[in-house]
Protein backbone atom coordinates (compact mmCIF):
# COMPACT_ATOMS: atom_id res chain seq x y z
CA UNK A 1 0.00 0.00 0.00
CA UNK A 2 1.54 3.26 -0.69
CA UNK A 3 0.11 6.15 0.94
CA UNK A 4 1.45 9.62 -0.18
CA UNK A 5 0.72 12.44 2.41
CA UNK A 6 0.89 15.46 -0.57
CA UNK A 7 0.61 14.53 -4.08
CA UNK A 8 0.65 17.40 -7.58
CA UNK A 9 -2.74 16.97 -9.66
CA UNK A 10 -2.02 18.20 -12.72
CA UNK A 11 -4.59 19.48 -14.87
CA UNK A 12 -6.73 19.96 -11.32
CA UNK A 13 -8.44 22.99 -12.88
CA UNK A 14 -10.56 20.94 -15.65
CA UNK A 15 -13.20 18.88 -15.22
CA UNK A 16 -12.30 15.22 -14.13
CA UNK A 17 -8.92 16.88 -12.09
CA UNK A 18 -10.90 18.97 -10.14
CA UNK A 19 -13.85 16.11 -9.59
CA UNK A 20 -10.37 14.20 -8.29
CA UNK A 21 -9.10 17.19 -6.04
CA UNK A 22 -12.57 17.19 -4.26
CA UNK A 23 -12.70 13.34 -3.84
CA UNK A 24 -9.03 13.78 -2.22
CA UNK A 25 -9.93 16.05 -0.34
CA UNK A 26 -13.36 14.09 1.23
CA UNK A 27 -12.07 11.31 1.15
CA UNK A 28 -8.10 11.39 2.52
CA UNK A 29 -6.03 13.04 4.44
CA UNK A 30 -3.74 13.31 1.50
CA UNK A 31 -2.83 17.14 0.19
CA UNK A 32 -2.40 18.72 -2.93
CA UNK A 33 -0.54 20.97 -5.11
CA UNK A 34 -2.79 21.77 -8.38
CA UNK A 35 -0.86 22.42 -11.18
CA UNK A 36 -2.49 24.05 -14.20
CA UNK A 37 -1.90 26.00 -16.73
CA UNK A 38 -5.45 27.44 -16.78
CA UNK A 39 -6.21 27.01 -20.71
CA UNK A 40 -9.79 27.56 -21.88
CA UNK A 41 -10.70 24.31 -20.53
CA UNK A 42 -9.40 24.92 -16.78
CA UNK A 43 -11.13 27.18 -14.63
CA UNK A 44 -10.00 28.35 -10.76
CA UNK A 45 -13.49 28.07 -9.76
CA UNK A 46 -13.57 24.51 -9.69
CA UNK A 47 -12.12 24.08 -6.88
CA UNK A 48 -12.87 27.31 -5.16
CA UNK A 49 -14.02 27.18 -1.49
CA UNK A 50 -11.44 23.64 -0.46
CA UNK A 51 -9.50 23.92 2.26
CA UNK A 52 -6.77 26.48 2.09
CA UNK A 53 -4.40 24.24 4.16
CA UNK A 54 -5.60 21.16 2.04
CA UNK A 55 -5.21 22.43 -1.51
CA UNK A 56 -2.67 24.74 -3.38
CA UNK A 57 -3.20 26.00 -6.76
CA UNK A 58 0.33 26.69 -8.55
CA UNK A 59 -0.60 28.03 -12.50
CA UNK A 60 1.62 27.05 -14.69
CA UNK A 61 2.98 24.65 -17.43
CA UNK A 62 3.38 20.96 -17.04
CA UNK A 63 6.18 21.53 -19.79
CA UNK A 64 8.43 24.13 -17.67
CA UNK A 65 10.93 21.83 -16.71
CA UNK A 66 12.50 24.43 -13.73
CA UNK A 67 8.84 25.19 -12.22
CA UNK A 68 8.69 21.10 -11.80
CA UNK A 69 11.90 21.05 -10.17
CA UNK A 70 10.90 23.50 -7.40
CA UNK A 71 6.92 21.56 -6.82
CA UNK A 72 8.09 17.58 -7.45
CA UNK A 73 10.85 17.61 -4.48
CA UNK A 74 8.24 18.52 -2.05
CA UNK A 75 5.56 15.61 -2.96
CA UNK A 76 5.39 12.25 -2.94
CA UNK A 77 4.08 11.17 -6.49
CA UNK A 78 1.89 13.34 -9.33
CA UNK A 79 -1.21 12.60 -10.99
CA UNK A 80 -1.24 13.37 -14.18
CA UNK A 81 -4.98 14.67 -15.50
CA UNK A 82 -3.10 17.90 -17.66
CA UNK A 83 -4.03 17.43 -21.56
CA UNK A 84 -5.93 18.67 -24.55
CA UNK A 85 -8.86 16.51 -24.04
CA UNK A 86 -11.16 17.48 -27.16
CA UNK A 87 -11.41 15.19 -30.37
CA UNK A 88 -13.22 17.93 -32.47
CA UNK A 89 -10.52 20.47 -31.43
CA UNK A 90 -7.56 18.17 -31.79
CA UNK A 91 -9.34 17.98 -35.70
CA UNK A 92 -9.18 21.62 -35.99
CA UNK A 93 -5.61 22.35 -34.90
CA UNK A 94 -3.65 19.24 -33.59
CA UNK A 95 -0.62 21.62 -32.33
CA UNK A 96 -1.86 22.44 -28.85
CA UNK A 97 -1.82 18.24 -28.31
CA UNK A 98 1.51 18.05 -28.98
CA UNK A 99 2.91 20.48 -26.79
CA UNK A 100 0.93 19.24 -23.55
CA UNK A 101 0.09 15.53 -24.21
CA UNK A 102 3.33 14.31 -25.73
CA UNK A 103 5.96 16.89 -24.57
CA UNK A 104 3.77 17.88 -20.72
CA UNK A 105 4.25 13.84 -20.37
CA UNK A 106 7.66 13.92 -20.84
CA UNK A 107 8.56 16.97 -18.91
CA UNK A 108 6.73 15.21 -15.90
CA UNK A 109 8.23 11.66 -16.12
CA UNK A 110 11.70 13.47 -16.24
CA UNK A 111 11.20 15.12 -13.44
CA UNK A 112 9.75 12.05 -11.37
CA UNK A 113 12.63 10.27 -12.81
CA UNK A 114 15.51 13.21 -11.38
CA UNK A 115 13.26 13.11 -8.26
CA UNK A 116 12.26 9.70 -7.80
CA UNK A 117 8.79 10.06 -7.39
CA UNK A 118 5.48 8.15 -8.80
CA UNK A 119 3.40 8.69 -11.63
CA UNK A 120 0.11 8.03 -12.42
CA UNK A 121 -1.00 9.05 -15.63
CA UNK A 122 -4.46 9.60 -16.02
CA UNK A 123 -5.34 8.15 -19.89
CA UNK A 124 -8.26 7.34 -22.39
CA UNK A 125 -9.92 4.42 -23.79
CA UNK A 126 -9.56 6.12 -26.70
CA UNK A 127 -6.14 4.61 -27.25
CA UNK A 128 -7.58 1.32 -28.44
CA UNK A 129 -9.33 2.50 -31.43
CA UNK A 130 -12.66 1.57 -31.95
CA UNK A 131 -15.37 -1.68 -31.63
CA UNK A 132 -17.59 -2.54 -34.09
CA UNK A 133 -21.28 -2.03 -33.25
CA UNK A 134 -22.06 -5.49 -33.26
CA UNK A 135 -18.68 -7.07 -31.63
CA UNK A 136 -19.30 -8.43 -28.48
CA UNK A 137 -15.80 -7.50 -27.68
CA UNK A 138 -14.94 -4.90 -24.59
CA UNK A 139 -11.06 -3.24 -24.40
CA UNK A 140 -8.86 -4.71 -22.04
CA UNK A 141 -5.28 -3.75 -21.14
CA UNK A 142 -4.21 -6.53 -23.71
CA UNK A 143 -6.03 -4.81 -26.60
CA UNK A 144 -3.42 -3.26 -29.05
CA UNK A 145 -3.13 0.51 -29.05
CA UNK A 146 -4.89 1.71 -32.11
CA UNK A 147 -5.67 5.30 -32.04
CA UNK A 148 -8.05 6.92 -34.68
CA UNK A 149 -7.54 11.20 -34.04
CA UNK A 150 -5.14 13.84 -33.38
CA UNK A 151 -6.27 13.73 -29.37
CA UNK A 152 -6.29 9.46 -29.09
CA UNK A 153 -2.67 9.46 -31.34
CA UNK A 154 -1.18 11.94 -28.19
CA UNK A 155 -3.01 10.27 -25.94
CA UNK A 156 -1.14 6.88 -27.09
CA UNK A 157 2.20 8.36 -27.80
CA UNK A 158 2.09 9.53 -23.80
CA UNK A 159 1.17 5.99 -22.85
CA UNK A 160 4.29 4.27 -24.71
CA UNK A 161 6.39 7.12 -22.83
CA UNK A 162 5.12 6.49 -19.23
CA UNK A 163 6.03 2.69 -20.57
CA UNK A 164 9.40 3.38 -21.61
CA UNK A 165 10.55 5.43 -18.60
CA UNK A 166 9.44 2.87 -16.57
CA UNK A 167 10.92 0.08 -18.06
CA UNK A 168 14.03 1.61 -19.05
CA UNK A 169 14.79 4.54 -16.27
CA UNK A 170 12.74 2.37 -13.43
CA UNK A 171 10.15 5.43 -12.94
CA UNK A 172 7.68 3.80 -10.90
CA UNK A 173 4.22 4.58 -12.86
CA UNK A 174 0.83 3.14 -13.15
CA UNK A 175 -1.26 4.09 -15.89
CA UNK A 176 -5.16 4.00 -16.43
CA UNK A 177 -6.99 3.96 -19.24
CA UNK A 178 -10.94 5.39 -18.51
CA UNK A 179 -14.30 5.75 -20.44
CA UNK A 180 -16.00 8.49 -20.99
CA UNK A 181 -16.77 10.69 -17.91
CA UNK A 182 -19.93 12.81 -16.94
CA UNK A 183 -20.70 14.61 -14.24
CA UNK A 184 -20.43 18.75 -13.09
CA UNK A 185 -17.98 20.99 -14.26
CA UNK A 186 -17.48 19.06 -17.69
CA UNK A 187 -16.83 21.76 -20.87
CA UNK A 188 -19.58 22.73 -22.13
CA UNK A 189 -17.65 22.01 -25.53
CA UNK A 190 -18.82 18.33 -24.87
CA UNK A 191 -21.80 15.96 -25.72
CA UNK A 192 -24.03 16.46 -22.31
CA UNK A 193 -23.17 19.17 -21.36
CA UNK A 194 -23.28 21.36 -24.65
CA UNK A 195 -26.99 19.58 -25.37
CA UNK A 196 -27.70 20.38 -21.49
CA UNK A 197 -26.91 24.07 -22.10
CA UNK A 198 -28.25 24.09 -25.87
CA UNK A 199 -31.66 23.89 -24.60
CA UNK A 200 -30.94 25.85 -21.63
CA UNK A 201 -30.18 28.58 -24.14
CA UNK A 202 -33.25 27.72 -26.27
CA UNK A 203 -30.96 26.26 -28.86
CA UNK A 204 -31.55 23.09 -30.87
CA UNK A 205 -29.19 19.87 -29.70
CA UNK A 206 -26.47 18.75 -32.33
CA UNK A 207 -25.96 14.77 -33.00
CA UNK A 208 -23.40 13.75 -34.96
CA UNK A 209 -23.76 11.69 -37.91
CA UNK A 210 -26.37 8.71 -37.73
CA UNK A 211 -26.41 8.76 -33.69
CA UNK A 212 -25.59 5.09 -33.48
CA UNK A 213 -21.84 5.92 -32.23
CA UNK A 214 -21.80 4.19 -28.63
CA UNK A 215 -19.81 5.68 -25.67
CA UNK A 216 -19.39 3.81 -22.36
CA UNK A 217 -20.20 6.60 -19.56
CA UNK A 218 -19.22 6.10 -16.13
CA UNK A 219 -19.64 9.20 -13.61
CA UNK A 220 -16.84 11.18 -12.91
CA UNK A 221 -17.03 10.37 -9.04
CA UNK A 222 -16.55 6.70 -9.86
CA UNK A 223 -13.45 7.45 -12.40
CA UNK A 224 -12.06 9.52 -9.18
CA UNK A 225 -12.23 6.84 -6.91
CA UNK A 226 -11.24 3.96 -9.34
CA UNK A 227 -7.61 6.64 -9.87
CA UNK A 228 -7.16 6.70 -5.88
CA UNK A 229 -7.02 3.33 -5.39
CA UNK A 230 -4.74 2.48 -8.14
CA UNK A 231 -2.59 5.22 -7.25
CA UNK A 232 -2.18 3.51 -3.18
CA UNK A 233 -2.85 -0.63 -3.87
CA UNK A 234 -1.64 -0.47 -8.06
CA UNK A 235 1.72 -2.46 -9.10
CA UNK A 236 3.82 0.38 -10.58
CA UNK A 237 4.38 -0.74 -14.44
CA UNK A 238 1.18 -2.07 -14.64
CA UNK A 239 -2.01 -0.25 -16.41
CA UNK A 240 -5.39 -0.94 -15.40
CA UNK A 241 -8.96 0.02 -17.54
CA UNK A 242 -11.49 1.55 -15.76
CA UNK A 243 -15.52 1.65 -16.67
CA UNK A 244 -18.80 1.00 -15.23
CA UNK A 245 -20.25 -1.21 -17.52
CA UNK A 246 -22.25 2.24 -18.93
CA UNK A 247 -22.52 1.83 -23.30
CA UNK A 248 -25.04 4.00 -24.68
CA UNK A 249 -25.49 4.83 -28.28
CA UNK A 250 -25.58 8.89 -28.49
CA UNK A 251 -29.06 9.16 -29.46
CA UNK A 252 -30.31 7.47 -26.49
CA UNK A 253 -28.37 9.73 -24.48
CA UNK A 254 -29.24 12.49 -25.93
CA UNK A 255 -33.15 11.47 -25.70
CA UNK A 256 -32.81 11.06 -22.49
CA UNK A 257 -31.95 14.52 -21.99
CA UNK A 258 -34.58 15.90 -24.15
CA UNK A 259 -36.79 14.22 -21.88
CA UNK A 260 -35.12 14.79 -19.24
CA UNK A 261 -35.61 18.97 -20.07
CA UNK A 262 -39.14 18.33 -20.64
CA UNK A 263 -38.00 18.43 -24.49
CA UNK A 264 -40.34 16.18 -27.74
CA UNK A 265 -38.12 13.69 -28.21
CA UNK A 266 -37.10 14.90 -32.37
CA UNK A 267 -36.39 18.30 -31.11
CA UNK A 268 -32.55 18.38 -32.43
CA UNK A 269 -30.69 19.19 -35.64
CA UNK A 270 -28.96 16.41 -37.51
CA UNK A 271 -25.33 17.85 -37.94
CA UNK A 272 -22.16 17.04 -39.91
CA UNK A 273 -20.30 13.69 -38.56
CA UNK A 274 -16.91 14.17 -36.87
CA UNK A 275 -14.27 13.24 -39.50
CA UNK A 276 -12.54 9.69 -38.61
CA UNK A 277 -15.24 9.59 -35.63
CA UNK A 278 -15.31 6.31 -33.57
CA UNK A 279 -18.20 4.34 -34.06
CA UNK A 280 -17.91 1.96 -30.19
CA UNK A 281 -16.02 2.32 -26.97
CA UNK A 282 -16.51 -0.44 -24.47
CA UNK A 283 -14.40 -1.30 -21.53
CA UNK A 284 -13.57 -4.13 -19.45
CA UNK A 285 -12.80 -3.16 -15.70
CA UNK A 286 -12.17 -7.05 -14.78
CA UNK A 287 -8.58 -6.30 -13.53
CA UNK A 288 -9.14 -3.19 -11.49
CA UNK A 289 -12.34 -4.83 -9.98
CA UNK A 290 -10.80 -8.41 -9.04
CA UNK A 291 -7.17 -7.35 -8.28
CA UNK A 292 -7.51 -4.13 -6.42
CA UNK A 293 -11.29 -4.69 -5.29
CA UNK A 294 -12.70 -1.37 -6.92
CA UNK A 295 -16.46 -1.11 -7.51
CA UNK A 296 -18.08 2.04 -9.09
CA UNK A 297 -20.82 3.21 -6.76
CA UNK A 298 -23.00 5.24 -9.37
CA UNK A 299 -24.23 2.93 -11.89
CA UNK A 300 -27.55 4.15 -12.32
CA UNK A 301 -27.10 7.10 -15.44
CA UNK A 302 -30.88 7.79 -15.03
CA UNK A 303 -30.31 9.49 -11.61
CA UNK A 304 -26.62 10.20 -12.86
CA UNK A 305 -27.96 12.79 -15.66
CA UNK A 306 -31.04 14.23 -14.09
CA UNK A 307 -28.15 15.28 -11.10
CA UNK A 308 -25.94 16.82 -13.89
CA UNK A 309 -28.76 18.56 -15.50
CA UNK A 310 -29.44 19.92 -12.09
CA UNK A 311 -25.66 20.96 -11.71
CA UNK A 312 -25.95 22.87 -14.74
CA UNK A 313 -29.22 24.69 -14.46
CA UNK A 314 -28.32 25.69 -10.88
CA UNK A 315 -24.27 26.97 -12.13
CA UNK A 316 -25.34 28.94 -14.91
CA UNK A 317 -22.95 31.30 -14.27
CA UNK A 318 -19.97 28.90 -14.21
CA UNK A 319 -20.71 27.63 -18.00
CA UNK A 320 -22.62 30.88 -19.12
CA UNK A 321 -19.57 33.19 -20.83
CA UNK A 322 -17.87 30.41 -22.71
CA UNK A 323 -21.08 29.73 -24.56
CA UNK A 324 -21.25 31.69 -27.22
CA UNK A 325 -17.58 31.00 -28.65
CA UNK A 326 -17.89 27.34 -28.22
CA UNK A 327 -21.18 27.61 -30.07
CA UNK A 328 -19.42 30.00 -32.71
CA UNK A 329 -16.69 27.54 -32.83
CA UNK A 330 -18.77 24.44 -33.84
CA UNK A 331 -20.97 26.56 -35.95
CA UNK A 332 -17.66 27.45 -38.19
CA UNK A 333 -17.16 23.47 -38.56
CA UNK A 334 -20.66 22.95 -39.26
CA UNK A 335 -21.58 21.05 -35.92
P1 LIG B 1 -10.28 19.16 -19.46
O1 LIG B 1 -10.00 19.63 -20.85
O2 LIG B 1 -11.59 19.46 -18.83
O3 LIG B 1 -9.15 19.72 -18.47
C1 LIG B 1 -7.80 19.75 -18.80
C2 LIG B 1 -7.06 20.61 -17.76
O4 LIG B 1 -5.66 20.58 -18.07
C3 LIG B 1 -7.48 22.08 -17.76
O5 LIG B 1 -7.65 22.52 -16.43
C4 LIG B 1 -6.33 22.79 -18.44
O6 LIG B 1 -6.16 24.14 -18.02
C5 LIG B 1 -5.16 21.92 -18.01
N1 LIG B 1 -4.00 22.01 -18.92
C6 LIG B 1 -4.04 21.92 -20.30
N2 LIG B 1 -2.77 22.07 -20.77
C7 LIG B 1 -1.95 22.24 -19.71
C8 LIG B 1 -0.54 22.41 -19.56
N3 LIG B 1 0.29 22.46 -20.63
N4 LIG B 1 -0.03 22.54 -18.32
C9 LIG B 1 -0.84 22.51 -17.22
N5 LIG B 1 -2.18 22.35 -17.30
C10 LIG B 1 -2.71 22.21 -18.53
O7 LIG B 1 -9.98 17.60 -19.50
P2 LIG B 1 -10.77 16.39 -18.78
O8 LIG B 1 -11.91 16.00 -19.61
O9 LIG B 1 -10.95 16.74 -17.35
O10 LIG B 1 -9.66 15.24 -18.92
C11 LIG B 1 -8.62 15.13 -17.95
C12 LIG B 1 -7.75 13.94 -18.29
O11 LIG B 1 -8.52 12.75 -18.30
C13 LIG B 1 -7.09 14.02 -19.68
O12 LIG B 1 -5.78 13.53 -19.57
C14 LIG B 1 -7.94 13.13 -20.54
O13 LIG B 1 -7.19 12.58 -21.60
C15 LIG B 1 -8.36 12.07 -19.55
N6 LIG B 1 -9.63 11.38 -19.82
C16 LIG B 1 -10.76 12.12 -20.04
C17 LIG B 1 -11.97 11.45 -20.21
C18 LIG B 1 -13.27 12.22 -20.41
O14 LIG B 1 -14.31 11.61 -20.60
N7 LIG B 1 -13.28 13.54 -20.37
C19 LIG B 1 -12.03 10.05 -20.18
C20 LIG B 1 -10.84 9.34 -19.99
C21 LIG B 1 -9.65 10.03 -19.79
O1 LIG C 1 -13.57 7.82 -24.18
C1 LIG C 1 -12.90 8.77 -23.41
C2 LIG C 1 -12.90 10.11 -24.11
O2 LIG C 1 -14.24 10.62 -24.01
C3 LIG C 1 -11.90 11.10 -23.52
O3 LIG C 1 -10.60 10.62 -23.75
C4 LIG C 1 -12.04 12.48 -24.15
O4 LIG C 1 -11.19 13.39 -23.49
C5 LIG C 1 -13.49 12.93 -23.98
O5 LIG C 1 -13.68 14.18 -24.61
C6 LIG C 1 -14.44 11.89 -24.58
O6 LIG C 1 -14.27 11.82 -26.03
P1 LIG C 1 -15.53 11.73 -27.03
O7 LIG C 1 -15.06 12.24 -28.33
O8 LIG C 1 -16.17 10.41 -26.94
O9 LIG C 1 -16.52 12.80 -26.27
P2 LIG C 1 -17.47 13.97 -26.82
O10 LIG C 1 -18.20 14.48 -25.63
O11 LIG C 1 -16.74 14.94 -27.65
O12 LIG C 1 -18.49 13.18 -27.75
C7 LIG C 1 -19.24 12.08 -27.28
C8 LIG C 1 -20.01 11.51 -28.46
O13 LIG C 1 -21.03 12.44 -28.86
C9 LIG C 1 -19.16 11.29 -29.71
O14 LIG C 1 -19.64 10.12 -30.38
C10 LIG C 1 -19.43 12.52 -30.58
C11 LIG C 1 -20.87 12.85 -30.23
N1 LIG C 1 -21.24 14.29 -30.28
C12 LIG C 1 -20.47 15.19 -29.64
C13 LIG C 1 -20.82 16.52 -29.60
C14 LIG C 1 -19.95 17.55 -28.90
C15 LIG C 1 -22.44 14.67 -30.89
O15 LIG C 1 -23.17 13.84 -31.48
N2 LIG C 1 -22.80 15.98 -30.84
C16 LIG C 1 -22.05 16.93 -30.21
O16 LIG C 1 -22.44 18.11 -30.21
Amino acid sequence: MFEPNKIIVTGGCGFIGSNFVHWVVDNTQCDVVVLDKLTYAGNPENIAGLPEDRVRLVVGDICDAALLDELVPGVDAIVHYAAESHNDNSIADPSPFLHTNVEGTYQLLEACRRHGKRLHHVSTDEVYGDLALDDPARFTEETPYHPSSPYSSTKASSDLLVRAWGRTFGVQATISNCSNNYGPYQHIEKFIPRQITNIICGIRPKLYGDGKNVRDWIHTEDHSSAVWTILTKGTPGETYLIGADGEKNNIDVLHAILEGMGQPADAFDWVRDRPGHDRRYAIDSTKLRTELGWQPQHTNFAEGLAQTIAWYRENEAWWRPAKEATEAKYAKQGQ
